[in-house]
């Protein structure tokens, strides 16, 4: 089967291409850095040439305003592109919540690319996961205000990248399912609290405050806003797995201060 991956080389998207490689699929990455561009065009019919499914998990630059442009724009073209080829399967991965997050800009826009591919032609599917580990920083980063972080204490499944691709790849290599089918990890957490955890005490200290009117890029948190419901796909990776797999593989020991508590 030959699957094209939209942001293949890419956080998720590069462990997608492997995965899908590992068994026996001809994935090839598609992205800018391979001459691949959804948001000009570039190179979209020749690498589209042939393929049997086609699977997005490309980003916008940008979680402002910009998102919607990228996401618009490059769905529009992607698609065009997908019909013009012939593709039989396309497969977008989006966030668990999205359709709950319509405050943000950044979830306005993957709102939009939802829309989209559920109106193209092309048979699809989408999967919605939950954050993946190595996007806490940026959870951390993005609410904090001098060496203060507000963030809402609100139910919260993080999953690991590896689990998110796993799952992709077999909805990839499945029939088109047509509906939106939502993942998370195996642990539930607050997210204040793992992210106080997370932060531990570093050299620049930073407070961590449990704050309900906090806003997560953008939007307001309800307790369940970011969680799937019943059914979801449960990713195997726990956090703490993770971080031990990391800290092998960089050679640095798993941070002691940061207390497993689930
Ligand atoms: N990260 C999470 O926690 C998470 C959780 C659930 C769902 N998602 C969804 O998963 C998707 C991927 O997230 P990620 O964190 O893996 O993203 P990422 O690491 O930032 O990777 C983005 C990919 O998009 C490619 N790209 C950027 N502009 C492009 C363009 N104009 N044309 C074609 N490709 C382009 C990049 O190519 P270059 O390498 O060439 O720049 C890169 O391969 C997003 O749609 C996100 O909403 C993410």
């Amino acid at each position: 089967m030959k699957i094209v991956v939209i942001g293949g080389t890419g956080l998720i998207g590069s462990k997608l291409v492997n995965r899908l490689l590992q068994h026996g699929h001809e994935a090839v990455p598609a992205a800018p850095t391979t001459g691949v561009n959804t948001l000009t065009g570039a190179g979209l019919s020749q690498a589209l040439s042939g393929a049997d499914v086609v699977v997005d998990v490309s980003n916008s630059p940008a979680y402002d305003e910009a998102a919607m442009d990228f996401f618009e724009t490059s769905t529009r073209n992607l698609l065009a592109a997908e019909a013009a080829a012939g593709v039989g399967h396309h497969v977008a991965l989006s966030v668990v919540g999205t359709e709950r997050l319509s405050e943000s800009a950044y979830f306005r826009a993957k709102i939009v690319q939802e829309y989209l591919v559920t109106q193209s032609v092309i048979p699809w599917s989408i999967v919605h996961a939950t954050q993946v580990f190595e996007f806490l920083e940026n959870i951390a980063d993005g609410a904090t205000v001098g060496n203060r972080v507000r963030l809402a204490p609100v139910a919260f499944r993080p999953m690991a990248a590896d689990d998110v691709a796993k799952v992709v790849a077999r909805v990839s290599v499945g029939t088109p399912l047509n509906r939106m089918i939502e993942a998370a990890g195996p642990q539930e957490f607050r997210l204040d609290e793992l992210i106080r955890d997370w932060l531990g005490d570093r050299d620049q200290p930073r407070e961590v405050i449990a704050d309900p009117e906090a806003r997560y890029f953008g939007a307001l948190l309800k307790e369940r806003t970011l969680v799937p419901g019943d059914g979801a796909r449960q990713g195997e990776i726990r956090l703490d797995e993770w971080r031990a797999e990391v800290a092998s593989l960089t050679g640095r020991p798993p941070r002691q201060e940061f207390v497993f508590r689930h």
